[in-house]
């Protein structure tokens, strides 16, 4: 369901005056977490400058073959982020890039991008949009998501995750519906055209709304450390603002899938490798110094933007994923900050499908009752700005090239 605010300065003013008065010691208990996350930021900061790999990265052949060990299970679910390299292999993957250029090409999908539905989502943000193209149905998009390697991947994923807890079951993370995304491809050369360090599946709703202060409810108690970004008890039960481009599923990790090599450098993704960040930006917004009709800029229906003026310690963390190659799958908790790089300065495109993780609950099912029809008719799915480009793209995926496994994630009955 989704989320109304008629006043949003008075229900902020209210929500930040419960808050309050739930955590009198606001304060002292944001000193010890700022203390906390400026140890873990430099600490960070540190080990990248040393040139060590602060992104966990695991071999794809190591979670076929159960291999991946206890600790760096730990490692990646400190850092709520993670590469998995080989996902695909390469040849396959170089074979998939140039079929969605030529997907693009022979249907003139620039000339439709000059009308394209006015996308307001991440126009609050400094820097403007990547080139994030609103194609969803191409054969290779769908060929990935329903693929038997991807959708292992994700089940690792989902499984990182607390599927039980506080007396109920959350999920199943052994199923892996459908988020059908969208693409980015940028050339090389392309300056100011990243994202500003933001976090997506919600803004001013993480404060105010109830699910989402139970699912933080040891941040908002002062029991910070209790905090478990991996424990789902309310997660899938959250309401959001409703708004374009704001996800309705549940993610576990957001991700995507590199269709070029890229790296540093190369206009790629930037991640705050904290998972618990979240405690800092929550308690934040409730300091003295934020005016009580704000949340540290939050914007509804936005995503939730993250600024140096509010969040300095933070940005210490900020960092690049490392080099991708094609078939790499990156993968980040659906609350990890992230940012995309201004500058493009590599030689080739940085093409990347973007493709999320995801489990099987009552929430996702609904989405997916409402994005089957747009994939049937080669429309925009319904989260997203309504383009429409693909209707009569000549060479779109349809219902033909879904296999059983794939017929299951869209929803469909077998
Ligand atoms: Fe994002």
């Amino acid at each position: 369901m989704a989320l109304q605010i008629d006043d949003l300065p008075a229900t902020i003013r209210q929500a930040k005056r419960e808050l309050r008065e739930l955590l009198p010691n606001y304060k002292a208990v944001f000193k010890d977490v700022e203390n906390a996350m400026l140890a873990e930021a430099d600490r960070i900061a540190d080990l990248r400058e040393r040139g060590i790999p602060i992104i966990p990265e695991i071999r794809f052949s190591d979670i076929v073959e159960e291999r991946v060990t206890a600790e760096e299970i730990a490692t990646v679910k400190a850092r709520g982020a993670c590469v998995i390299r080989n996902v695909f292999d390469r040849s396959l993957v170089e074979k998939w890039d140039r079929d969605i250029a030529e997907y693009v090409e022979r249907n003139h999908l620039d000339a439709k991008l000059q009308n394209r539905a006015e996308d307001k989502y991440f126009g609050q943000l400094a820097s403007s949009k990547p080139q994030i193209y609103g194609v969803y149905w191409s054969k290779p998009q769908v060929t990935a998501r329903q693929s038997a390697e991807l959708t292992q991947a994700r089940v690792f994923l989902n499984r990182l995750w607390k599927a039980e807890s506080e007396g109920r079951v959350h999920f199943d993370p052994d199923h892996v519906p459908v988020y059908a995304d969208r693409l980015r491809r940028r050339p090389p050369g392309s300056e100011s055209l990243g994202l500003s360090a933001h976090c997506d599946g919600g803004s001013v709703e993480r404060w105010i709304e109830a699910n989402f202060r139970k699912v933080y409810r040891h941040v908002f108690s002062g029991n910070w450390r209790a905090y478990d970004p991996f424990d789902a008890a309310w997660r899938t039960e959250v309401e959001e603002i409703a708004s374009p481009a704001v996800c309705s599923m549940f993610r576990t990790f957001q991700g995507w899938t590199a269709l070029t090599p890229q790296g540093p450098g190369d206009g790629t993704l930037q991640l705050v490798p904290i998972a618990n960040s979240m405690v800092y930006i929550l308690l934040r917004a409730l300091q003295d110094d934020v005016a009580d009709d704000d949340l540290c800029g939050a914007m509804p229906g936005r995503a939730l933007s993250i600024k140096e003026q509010y969040h300095a310690p933070l940005f210490r963390a900020l960092s690049s994923i490392p080099q991708m190659q094609a078939g790499d799958t990156v993968f980040w908790h659906s609350d990890v900050i992230h940012a995309v790089e201004d500058a493009h300065r590599g030689t080739g495109y940085s093409n990347v499908m973007y493709i999320a993780s995801l489990p099987a609950c009552a929430k996702n099912d609904a989405y997916l009752k409402r994005q089957l029809p747009s994939f049937l008719e080669g429309k925009s799915p319904p989260d997203f700005p309504s383009d429409h480009f693909e209707i009569d793209f000549v060479g779109r995926a349809t219902a033909d090239d879904l296999t059983p496994l794939g017929r299951a994630q869209m929803g469909m009955t077998l």
